[in-house]
Order: C-alpha cells, then sequence, then structure tokens
C-alpha cells in the first residue's frame, strides 16, 4: 500500500525524560488516546496519519518529534537491516533530489558502532532511489530535509518518518538567547507541573530570555506554538501538499491550543523579571517574535524587588544552579534569599523553584510540598513547589 497523508497508522512523539506524563495529557486533551506513560518513558506512541502528525506538529508543547511509522520487522543483523529497508518504496516520497538524514537508536548486540545502522539504512534508501529515479539524494546529519528515524531493539526494527525534522522545542521566537535559557519544550512541561491555566497570575523572576513567560503567554491566550514555523520534516517530502498544509494551519489557528483554551479579555497578568538589562532586552525582542510581548510585563530588578500582584498566583524561578554558570557561594546566598522573598512577599501565593542542584535548594529552608523530577539535557532536575501560607515557617539555618 503506498504511503499517503491520510492513511491510518501509528504515531511516535518523542519527549524529554521525565516529560511523558505531560505530553500524553497534552495528547489525551487533542482527542488521542495515550497510553498512560511512566516518567522514564521518553516516547508516547498513538494512532494517526500523517495529517493528525501535521496538527501535532502546530499543536504540542512538550514533544521533541512526531514520527509516522514506515515499517516493522523482525532484524537480526546488519544485512537484514539492509534488505529490508531496501524493500520498502522510498523513491515514492524521498526527493532524488533531495536531501536525507538517518538517525538511530539501536540496542542490538551485532552493532557495536551506532553509526554503522545509520549508514546501512541510508545506504539502502539511496541505493532504491538511484535505482528506481536515476539519481541519489545528498544525505548528511542537519535535518533540514527528509529525516528517517531507526528504532532497533533485541530483534525487532522499527523505521520512522520524522514529520518535525529539526526538533520541535525550536520554535522560531528565540532569536536572542541569553546565557543558559531553559529548552521551549521543558518550560512549557514545567509550567503544566505547576499546574498554570493561564488563569491564574504567573510572577517570574530571573526570566532570562523569557521562555517561561513567553510559553506560558502561548498557553494563557491558547495559540499553537508550532505556528511561528514554517519548515517541518514532512515538507520536504514528496507528500507535501501545499492545500492540506495550510488549510491545517488555518485550522490550527482558529481551534484553542491544548493548555489554557480559556480566552479572556481581561488575562491574568504575566509578570516578568531579571537583574540583567541584556536578558530583559532579549527576552523582550524574543516574546515580540512569539506575537506575546503585549502579555508579558518585564522589568530590570534584583528579583526581590519584583512587584507581586494582589490576587496570588504561581511565582516560578529559575535561577542558576552552579552547573554552567554562577560561582556556588553567591548562589547560596541566592537561594538563601528566595527563601525569605517567598517567605515575606508572596505569603498566599504558590511558589516554584527550577533547580538542578539539591544542595542549593536546601537553603531555601521551607519545606517543599512536592519535587517534580525533570532532566535539564543530562542534568537531573526538580521542580520544588512550596505553599506560601501567611505565617509559613523557614527552617533554622543548622536544619536545613
Ligand atoms: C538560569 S537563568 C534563567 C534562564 C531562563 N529560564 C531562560 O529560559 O532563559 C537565571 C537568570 O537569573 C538572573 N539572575 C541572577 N541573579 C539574579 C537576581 N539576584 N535577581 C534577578 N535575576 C537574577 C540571571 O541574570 C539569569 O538571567
Amino acid at each position: 500500500m503506498s504511503l499517503t497523508l491520510d492513511l491510518p497508522g501509528y504515531l511516535r512523539i518523542t519527549c524529554a525524560p521525565a516529560v511523558a506524563p505531560y505530553l500524553a495529557s497534552e495528547l489525551a486533551a487533542l482527542g488521542f488516546k495515550a497510553p498512560t506513560p511512566t516518567e522514564r518513558d521518553t516516547w508516547v506512541d498513538v494512532e494517526g496519519t500523517l495529517i493528525d502528525a501535521m496538527r501535532l506538529n502546530l499543536q504540542l508543547r512538550t514533544a521533541y518529534a512526531v514520527l509516522f511509522l514506515l515499517a516493522e520487522f523482525r532484524c537480526n543483523d546488519l544485512e537484514q537491516l539492509f534488505e529490508r529497508t531496501n524493500g520498502i518504496p522510498w523513491e515514492e516520497f524521498v526527493p532524488a533530489d533531495g536531501y536525507l538524514t538517518v538517525a538511530s537508536r539501536v540496542n542490538n548486540p551485532s552493532v557495536t558502532n551506532w553509526n554503522i545502522a545509520n549508514l546501512r539504512v541510508k545506504d539502502a534508501i539511496v541505493d532504491r532511489i538511484a535505482e528506481k529515479a536515476g539519481r541519489r539524494p545528498d544525505s548528511g546529519p542537519d535535518r533540514s530535509g527528509v529525516v528517517v528515524q531507526v528504532y532497533w531493539v533485541g530483534t525487532v526494527c522499527r523505521l520512522y518518518l520524522n514529520a518535525s525534522g529539526n526538533k520541535l522545542a525550536d520554535r522560531g521566537y528565540r532569536r536572542m538567547p541569553h546565557l543558559a535559557p531553559m529548552q521551549e519544550t521543558l518550560a512549557a512541561a514545567v509550567l503544566m507541573a505547576a499546574e498554570y491555566t493561564g488563569e491564574q497570575p504567573l510572577v517570574n523572576p530571573m526570566c532570562g530570555s523569557g521562555t517561561l513567560a513567553i510559553e506560558a503567554a502561548l498557553m494563557a491566550s491558547g495559540r499553537a506554538p508550532g505556528l511561528l514555523r514554517t519548515d517541518f520534516g514532512l515538507s520536504h517530502t514528496l507528500l507535501h501538499n501545499e492545500e492540506i498544509w495550510q488549510s491545517v494551519r488555518r485550522e490550527v489557528s482558529r481551534r484553542p491550543a491544548v493548555v489554557g483554551s480559556a480566552l479572556r479579555t481581561t488575562p491574568a497578568p504575566i509578570i516578568a523579571t531579571d537583574i540583567d538589562p541584556r536578558a530583559i532586552s532579549a527576552a523582550k525582542q524574543n516574546a515580540k517574535t512569539a506575537g506575546v510581548d503585549n502579555m508579558i510585563q518585564f522589568a530590570v530588578c534584583d528579583f526581590t524587588e519584583t512587584k507581586i500582584p494582589e490576587t496570588p498566583g504561581i511565582v516560578l524561578l529559575n535561577p542558576e544552579y552552579g552547573e554552567r554558570l554562577g560561582e556556588i557561594a553567591t548562589l547560596e546566598k541566592t537561594y538563601d534569599r528566595i527563601g525569605d522573598f517567598f517567605k515575606k512577599q508572596c505569603a498566599g501565593w504558590t511558589g516554584y523553584v527550577f533547580t538542578g542542584n539539591k544542595d542549593l535548594a536546601k537553603k531555601i529552608r521551607l519545606t517543599a510540598s512536592r519535587r517534580i523530577p525533570f532532566w535539564n539535557a543530562k542534568i537531573e532536575c526538580r521542580l520544588l513547589k512550596y505553599e506560601m501560607y501567611q505565617g509559613t515557617r523557614r527552617k533554622p539555618k543548622d536544619e536545613a
């Protein structure tokens, strides 16, 4: 059967470690039957077509990539990998004059060098296209054309067409990243973990390049995060149909996206501050590119001077945690001041701190009611939740 945009099949939607539960809830809200993932999963599988993949490319906030299953077969070694891959009619959807990237995840005893599986799959595809179309596509690592993804675990091999191409975290608004920015998809998952709905005020001191505030504004306005981007993997295949693509974009831009569907006339405030004027200038520019600058109040100030609105909401900080920036001794003082700030200025609010350093987190000296696991690249992190009641007590310094 030929591959078409509306052929029913299976989608694998990938994400960062610990993010799968948030991704599954996005998919469920969009009407997909998503199995309950564990925190260790780095993907969620659902049924769907390539047209669904187009929609999901635009709508999902926490996903890395949307993959469409092309083939699944038993595979014991590289020779079988080549033969089975070569039997797929690639010439029907990979342009002979196009550009191809193959990426793989392999766990099979016959493969000691992961790159060899990529090479065999790439050779099987380009040899087939050369035989059928008289010309072989160029290939390389940069995901700017057709991207094929291999998952070969034990004796089961699955080949996917990556409908996203470059990872969906690259929304296209962060042209001015400040130092140590948080990935956009991680920021969206952190906001979902903080139960941000777009209806409560959000204060984000230490906003850096503004990722959390911008993702919050996109959620609060029900805007699909992928609409800023025009380039997706699927658009480089022969299956691309401009009319269908534009109609999917129109449909998605009309429909409120998954989180924050409450489109209000007077939105709850989003306040983003940072001590570094260059960070605020980058954040403002990024928010403008994202089309949400009118929804965020920016200010340059120490985090303790951030104006806290009267109606309580969420106050969310992502301080440096000593892996990439900042000196530990200075940071210890900063974390200690965060505890003071929460206690003295944020009574009635829910405080969150996203950090990858548990020793520094102890300096906050407040009892976290939740410690939600995340990963920032290779760093294990926690989103710490603090309920700030009138009279919340800090632990004495020696107990912390
Ligand atoms: C890890 S970065 C935040 C990154 C941000 N989440 C993003 O996606 O770009 C920490 C930020 O805290 C800011 N910062 C450090 N000390 C501060 C202070 N005392 N008051 C306010 N901001 C501070 C830094 O300028 C930096 O931009």
